[in-house]
């Protein structure tokens, strides 16, 4: 049987500027991503059965029965989704995703796996789709899934599925605090729109210091610049993230803020050095369940075996 081996990386979002709910219930979004080199490996072996399995373990290769394994794995559809474009309902694959990915942390974690069972579906099926034509795919999977075919940085528009290339001039360098317990991306979303009472505003701002502090490569600028629209829905509903992201230390981060709808705090360091002082005393600190040290940008999903 062929099997192909992708990584896919995680994302964060320097910037996340977030509109008005639309008609379909989706939010108007201006947001750079940013992918780091955080990975999730699909290895996908082909069968002819018609069968699609999902196993999901960790990177110690044990299981992790609270991820779904069936249909409702984000993984399986983009594998369904493959075939029914391919219209070949004989095909069969089995994924094996080894997460590396925090879960539920506001990181994408489901959407990267969706585009690495994508890429490695349309491998080991010899489906030939080009990347043009998964991104399609990937965009119905969801919002943040075409960014992940990409990686690098991107500002995202529409819902965040439509996806502009960013160069950076510099390597930044990150520590995240991670908690085991996720939160429900739709559940904090509909917290924001309590909290703005339908008052936000339809157009996001457009995160032009974000964009112009990776084209000068400048972390301090960066740091400047990053806002999150979804904080203050994030702390409403986990009033105790502000522990950590009121973090003090001796080797202070440049700004620390939440990725995405959280709960995952991400903390950007002048540099490496300094990075891996802080995770120390992070770790030693005790807020967060893990603590990781990271860097971006990361390339998007590729076949790697
Ligand atoms: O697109 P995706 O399935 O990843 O989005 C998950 C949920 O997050 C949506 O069902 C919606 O509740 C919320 N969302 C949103 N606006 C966006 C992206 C996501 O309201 N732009």
């Amino acid at each position: 049987m062929r099997s192909v081996k992708v990584r896919v990386p995680a994302k964060i979002n320097l910037a996340l500027h977030v509109g008005a709910a639309r008609a379909d219930g989706y939010h108007q979004l201006a947001t750079v991503f940013h992918a780091i080199d955080i990975h999730d490996e699909i290895t996908a072996t082909a069968s002819h059965d018609g069968a699609v399995n999902v196993e999901v373990v960790d990177i110690l290769g044990k299981p992790m029965p609270h991820v779904p394994s069936d249909r409702t794995n984000l993984a399986a559809q983009a594998a369904l989704l493959l075939r029914d474009r391919l219209a070949e309902p004989d095909l069969g694959v089995h994924l094996r995703i080894r997460k590396a990915i925090p879960v539920a942390g506001g990181m994408a974690g489901g959407s990267a796996d969706a585009a690495g069972a994508l890429l490695a579906c349309n491998d080991v099926w010899r489906g030939g789709l080009t990347r043009r034509e998964l991104d399609t795919l990937a965009a119905v999977l969801g919002s943040d899934v075409p960014f992940l075919l990409h990686g690098g940085n991107a500002l995202g528009t529409g819902r965040g599925e439509q996806v502009t290339p960013v160069l950076s001039r510099s390597t930044f360098h990150w520590v995240l605090g991670v908690y085991a317990e996720g939160m429900s991306t739709p559940a904090v979303y509909a917290e924001f729109d309590r909290l703005s009472e339908g008052r936000g505003k339809n157009t996001p701002d457009e995160p032009h210091g974000v964009l112009a502090a990776l084209g000068s490569g400048d972390p301090e600028a960066l740091a400047g610049a990053m806002r999150n629209d979804l904080t203050d829905a994030a702390l409403s509903l986990r009033p105790e993230l502000a522990r950590g992201l009121d973090v003090g230390s001796a080797r202070p981060p440049l700004t620390g803020l939440l990725s995405g709808s959280g709960p995952t705090t991400v903390f950007l360091m002048p540099d490496s050095e300094s990075a891996e002082v802080f995770s120390v005393d992070l770790r030693d600190q005790g807020i967060f369940d893990g603590v990781v040290v990271a860097e971006g940008p990361a390339a998007g999903a590729r076949v790697v075996g």
